[in-house]
């Protein structure tokens, strides 16, 4: 392989479905910030081989999206999950996509142009606040994002005053393994159990209501407030 081939390889695999590595540079080290080559990135979380782990269909199945519900997909990137959850809610529903990341919105918007859907609301947020309207969402998905909210109690207590009674936040993030065993994804130290996700979510008040087990490399948990 040619140096140029090898280093784009190498910079490909690093930020593999969308997460990017560690390393000396302090901007790559704070796992919150947006990696240097957003293209990069954008591409991997597109890339044809993320299907296969991904599950995309299944995911939607699993969460038995009617039509007319309301969803907010939070850290949308360019609309892996955003565009087949606009077409799963229907014209009646609505998708708010939210991210932090003015070109993720950028490729987000040119999927729903040629997608021809015409209910997503492209939020651009900051990054301590998904800037949801109150108590007016179903579900709130969140896909390998959780791990990068600042403060991510805090930041769960702004997705819950965001969702409707009796509604759910489904958190899908990758089950910590290195990166030499998965062959791909975040660093391992960019990678959070799901106990801690688990703690964070019970310190506001949500339990996990029901965990979903058949994707290879992430936990897929539903959160409701006890009670409803
Ligand atoms: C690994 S990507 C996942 C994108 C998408 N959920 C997917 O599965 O393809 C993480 C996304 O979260 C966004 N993000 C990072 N921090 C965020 C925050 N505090 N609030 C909202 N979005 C954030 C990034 O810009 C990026 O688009």
């Amino acid at each position: 392989m040619r140096n140029t081939a090898l280093i784009a390889f190498l910079t490909a695999a690093a930020t593999m479905a969308g997460c990017h590595s560690s390393g000396t540079n302090s901007k790559e080290a704070d796992h919150r910030g947006p990696p240097r080559d957003i293209g990069s990135y954008i591409a991997n979380m597109e890339s044809p081989d993320r299907a296969e782990w991904q599950q995309v269909e299944q995911v939607l199945a699993a969460l038995n999206l009617q039509p007319g519900d309301r969803v907010a997909d939070v850290g949308c990137g360019p609309g892996y999950f955003a565009i087949p959850l606009a077409r799963a809610v229907g014209p009646t529903g609505v998708v708010w996509a939210v991210d932090i990341e003015p070109k993720m919105l950028e490729r987000l918007r040119q999927h729903i142009a040629e997608a021809n859907v015409d209910n997503i609301r492209t939020v651009l947020a900051p990054d301590n606040d998904p800037t949801l309207p109150p108590g007016a969402v179903d579900t709130i998905l969140i896909v390998n994002t959780y791990h990068h909210f600042p403060d991510r109690p805090a930041y769960v207590a702004k997705l819950k005053r965001a969702l409707t009674p009796g509604g759910r936040i489904a958190n899908i993030d990758f089950i910590p393994r290195t990166r030499e065993a998965r062959g791909f994804g975040p660093s391992f130290d960019h990678q959070l159990a799901r106990e801690a996700a688990d703690k964070e979510m019970a310190a506001n008040g949500l339990y996990p209501a029901v965990v979903h087990t058949f994707l290879p490399e992430q936990y897929f948990v539903e959160y409701r407030t006890r009670g409803e």
